[in-house]
């Protein structure tokens, strides 16, 4: 991997810092700009700062060699060639991408412009965010052919982000300059050309060797909607067998079954049919509010994502109902609760449905017990412990006393608890999983009463009557 480019990325979060590494890996020169001096000391010391498989050793590996952090964008912008934007996007009231912090960081690369750029947007924008980009950077005094403005979408899971971007599906690069469009190739070389997977320390990707990923030209317009949409639609397809789980639970019919059966069509796929108590994270919910409020300006009917997004806040609520009809009252009961991340294998809660489902517990006059294996010290910042909510460092801590034991992040550990440890714990023999996690027979067979999502409800009763049969 000889051609070194150098590559500034703007943002030091998941996407950012991220993204920083890997271009390091494959090989890049990667200034990371942050204007947080908190941060950049943080990173610059070797605190990756976020959860996240492979960081720690890449970040270690790279930094003051391939990798420096700084505060200062204009010093980054004169030193690279190509600038990635990763900064954050966040909702505003309406529903649509706040895009302020994208238009100050153009604004101040406009200023330090000292020769041909690309400038990259990395986060995930609105279509014609790359023109106001470019107008920004004109607006500023900047001449039209000292740069080009590219999307360049990142698709990366939060607990698998490393693998994820050195094992993309796809590179999507929305160009409409060649000479831009080339830079990106040659960025991406390392990847496209499957050299990187051949170099004997290369990170795994996360199910194992992958093929090189295609890189897919586009326009600039075409790749900001390609990385909403595809949100959208994945978010869609949850929603769709959230729904589905609702009338498996009415008629008896199991989802798993269901799912299963669907996704052996490849036209549809295996894969996010797993039902829940809903989507959540830092990119689904955004990204469906912001693209249906861009369809909406556009002129564009797309009630479908309404759907999918209230489809998601009634998940939380049936679960919330199928609590109480386990409990009968829910004032006064102690609730044990596993998982507060709003997925497994990361200590994320931005937008957790776990978090949400403590929040209204509580408000039924509940008293909570929790613990996740990562995601403890965040929750605790935005919900301190009171006399009703408290927080304990395992999950049969979680259990023990409580009238109901609630599944709500899907980490590994909670698959494969004591199960007659925690019958011998509970007040009350009851598990209410939000993530179906357990075969509900093998739950009922430890004396369990058991309730999942879309699957028939099991308790030590009706097995008996079924091993009888
Ligand atoms: C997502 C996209 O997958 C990624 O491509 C994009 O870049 C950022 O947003 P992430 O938010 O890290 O990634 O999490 P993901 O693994 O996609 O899960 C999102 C949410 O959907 C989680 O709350 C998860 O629990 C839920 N989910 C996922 C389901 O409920 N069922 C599924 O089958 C899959």
């Amino acid at each position: 991997m000889d051609k070194n480019i150098q590559i500034a990325v703007v943002g030091s979060g998941y996407v950012g810092l991220v993204a920083a590494v890997c271009f390091a890996e494959m090989g890049h020169t990667v200034i990371c700009v942050d204007n947080d001096d908190r941060k950049v000391a943080a990173l610059q010391g070797g605190d990756t700062l976020i959860h996240e498989n492979h960081l720690p050793e890449l970040l270690e590996r790279y930094r003051n060699t391939k990798i420096r952090f700084m505060s200062d964008l204009g010093e980054a912008t004169r030193e690279c060639e190509a600038i990635f934007i990763a900064v954050g996007t966040p909702q505003s009231e309406t529903g649509d991408a706040d895009l302020s912090y994208v238009e100050a960081v153009a604004c101040e690369i406009a200023r330090s412009i000292n020769g041909y750029k690309v400038i990259v947007e990395k986060s995930t924008v609105p279509v014609y965010t790359n023109e106001w980009v470019r107008r920004a950077i004109e607006r500023n005094g900047v001449d039209r052919n000292l740069f080009d403005v590219v999307s360049n979408p990142e698709f990366l899971r939060e607990g698998t982000a490393v693998a994820d971007f050195l094992h993309p599906d796809r590179i999507v690069v929305g160009a409409d300059s060649d000479k831009a469009a080339a830079l990106l190739q040659e960025i991406y070389a390392p990847l496209t050309s499957g050299e990187y997977y051949k170099l004997p320390n290369a990170i795994e990707g996360p199910c194992g060797p992958t093929e090189p990923p295609p890189l897919l030209l586009t326009s600039t317009k075409s790749a900001e909607i390609i990385k909403h949409a595809s949100n959208a639609f994945l978010a869609l397809k949850i929603s769709f067998i959230n729904a589905v789980s609702n009338l498996c639970e009415a008629t008896d019919a199991n989802v798993e079954q269901v799912a299963l059966g669907m996704g052996l069509d490849s036209r549809i796929g295996p894969k996010f049919l797993r039902p829940g108590i809903g989507y959540g994270g830092s990119c689904f919910p955004k990204d469906v509010a912001a693209f249906r409020s861009v369809a909406e300006q556009m002129g564009i009917d797309f009630n479908l994502l309404s759907e999918v997004e209230k489809i998601n806040v009634q998940q939380k609520k049936r679960f919330l109902a199928k609590v109480r009809s386990a409990l009968w009252t829910l004032r006064t009961k102690r609730i044990g609760v596993l998982g507060l991340a709003f997925k497994g294998e990361t200590d994320d809660i931005r937008e957790s449905p776990a978090i949400d489902l403590v929040e209204m517990l509580l408000g039924e006059g509940c008293s909570v017990t929790a613990f996740d294996p990562a995601a403890m010290k965040r929750t605790q910042d935005v919900l301190p412990a009171t006399s009703h909510l408290k927080y304990v460092n395992s999950a049969y801590e979680a259990a023990q006393d409580s009238d109901a034991l609630l599944i709500l992040t899907d980490w590994p550990e909670f698959a494969s608890l004591d199960l007659d440890r925690l019958n011998k714990i509970m007040r009350y023999p009851i598990i209410i999983d939000g993530r179906n996690l357990y075969d509900p027979h093998v739950v009922a067979q430890h004396g369990f009463t058991y309730l999942s999502i879309g699957r028939p409800a099991s308790n030590p009763m009706r097995e008996a009557v079924l091993a009888a049969k």
